[in-house]
This record gives C-alpha cells, sequence and structure tokens, in this order.
C-alpha cells in the first residue's frame, strides 16, 4: 500500500522533469521516494498567507545584541528546525542538511572552544575586540550548528557523474534555504538570530564535543537570545537596478 502510493507520488512530483532526467539518477530518486516516509501534497495557499509569509521575509535581521533568555521553549525551537530540516527543499530531495542545536552549558562550550580558537590566530592587539564580539554571541540562549552531510552529496555524485560538479553548489544553496527558514521563523517567534561563520576554524573540537559524524560539514552558526535592542538601520540597493521585468 505504502509502496504504491509512493510510486504515485514520485510520478506526479517528477512530472516533466522525469525526461530530462538520466536513468541512473531517475532509479535514485525512486529509490529514495520509496525508502522515504510521504506526505500528502500541501493545501493551496492564498494571497493572505503570501503576505504573512513576506511580512516575516521583511522582520527577519540580524540580531547582534542578544541576551541568554528565549520567548520561547527550547522544544519549541527544535519543532522549528526539525519542521525546516523535513519540509525544506533540496536538489533532487537529496536532504543533505543536517542540524546539531546546543542550549545552555553546550551552548557555552561552542563558544569557549570558538574563543580558544580565534585566540590562537588573532594578534594580541585584536584580541579584546574580538573575545567582545565572541562574549556577545557566547551571551545567547544557544547556536543552531548547521552541516550538510558530504556523504550525502559524494553519493549522488557516484551515482549521477553527469551532475557530479553540480551537486557540492547544490547541496550550498539547501543549506543557505535551511538557515534563512530557521533564521526568518525564529525571528518571527520574537528570538534575535545572526548567522555566523566560524567554520573550519572550529569543526575539529566541535565534532569531538557533539560526536558528530565525520561526514558532517560544518557551514554555520545560526546564534540566538532574546533581542534587547532593535535592529540597526539597512540601506536598499534600488530595485530597478536589480530585478528586471518583461510583460
Ligand atoms: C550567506 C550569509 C552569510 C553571512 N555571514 C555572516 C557572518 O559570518 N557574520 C555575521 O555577523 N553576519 C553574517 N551574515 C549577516 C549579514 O551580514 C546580514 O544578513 C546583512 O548585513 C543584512 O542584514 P540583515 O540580516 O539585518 O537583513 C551573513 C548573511 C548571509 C546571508
Amino acid at each position: 500500500m505504502l509502496a504504491a502510493s509512493s510510486s504515485r507520488s514520485l510520478f506526479l512530483a517528477l512530472g516533466s522533469t522525469r525526461l530530462l532526467l538520466p536513468t541512473c539518477l531517475a532509479r535514485i530518486v525512486s529509490l529514495s521516494a520509496r525508502k522515504m516516509s510521504t506526505t500528502a501534497s500541501t493545501s493551496a495557499a492564498g494571497p493572505s498567507n503570501a503576505n504573512a509569509f513576506l511580512e516575516a521575509v521583511k522582520t527577519r535581521r540580524t540580531a547582534y545584541a542578544i541576551n541568554s533568555e528565549s520567548p520561547i521553549p527550547d522544544a519549541r525551537i527544535q519543532e522549528i528546525v526539525e519542521t525546516a530540516v523535513k519540509h525544506c527543499p533540496s536538489s533532487f530531495n537529496s536532504q543533505t542538511t543536517r542540524a546539531v542545536l546546543v542550549f545552555g552549558k553546550n551552548h557555552q562550550r561552542v563558544w569557549d572552544i570558538t574563543k580558544e580558537k580565534i585566540k590562537a590566530i588573532v594578534p594580541a592587539d585584536a584580541w579584546e575586540a574580538s573575545e567582545k564580539r565572541l562574549n556577545g554571541f557566547q551571551g545567547g540562549h544557544g547556536t543552531v550548528l548547521l552541516y550538510e552531510d558530504q556523504d550525502a552529496v559524494r553519493a549522488l555524485q557516484e551515482r549521477a557523474p553527469l551532475y557530479a560538479e553540480h551537486f557540492p553548489t547544490w547541496s550550498e544553496h539547501t543549506h543557505g534555504i535551511h538557515a534563512f527558514t530557521i533564521w526568518t521563523a525564529l525571528t518571527a517567534e520574537g528570538l534575535g538570530c545572526s548567522l555566523q561563520h566560524y567554520n573550519p576554524l572550529i569543526d575539529e573540537d566541535v565534532a569531538k564535543a557533539f560526536e558528530v559524524p565525520s561526514s558532517w560539514k560544518l557551514r554555520a552558526q545560526l546564534v540566538l537570545g532574546k533581542p534587547v535592542s532593535g535592529p540597526a538601520e539597512k540601506t536598499f540597493q534600488p530595485l530597478e537596478e536589480r530585478v528586471k521585468v518583461f510583460n
């Protein structure tokens, strides 16, 4: 029963693109679809839904001034991350993104590791400013460590050599989509977040501390906490120079 409904979803989902897929890749997608649970297609969304989404997009900002509190329980933060990881798109539905959530003393540990690593490489007279910045992140409530599983990327490359050069790029795109979704959703619930990149400096020590599989490659650290001030002013480039429309 499950296999039958899975095959039907696959056929509907692939539609015309199936014609473009090499047979080997169509087989990968087909096998993956059989292994995975399926979700019924989503309901039709009206214009008001788009506005709510766009409002959340506009509200998301970088927040550096945060404290160790959270306006929502950790379980809700986990639910948001899990929802994003489950439903965000990925190339050929490869689902390469992984996440590690750290709160409390585990959050402190990530930023102790980062401080140690940064202190070892910055000139002595630059350490004070770096330490102040890192203390800001450490003073937050938690961190979402975002990874891309390189085993999953390599498996796709081996099974579909025709697309091999694209899979690492598509994995990065997938990471970006996840980072943005989680950032936007957490902000919509009242958290302040910023996206940090102390990888690859901290990768090894963080992996040891949290038993992260060696194939998971750290891509970003999303720091979160209760915002204690509003975001900085933001400037915008003219849209006419960035968007072209042909009616
Ligand atoms: C791909 C990407 C990488 C970023 N990396 C960093 C970073 O390493 N450190 C940081 O403080 N902010 C980082 N940012 C945040 C940007 O500086 C910020 O989004 C931008 O200035 C616009 O401000 P806003 O987030 O308030 O809209 C990054 C943002 C993106 C999208």
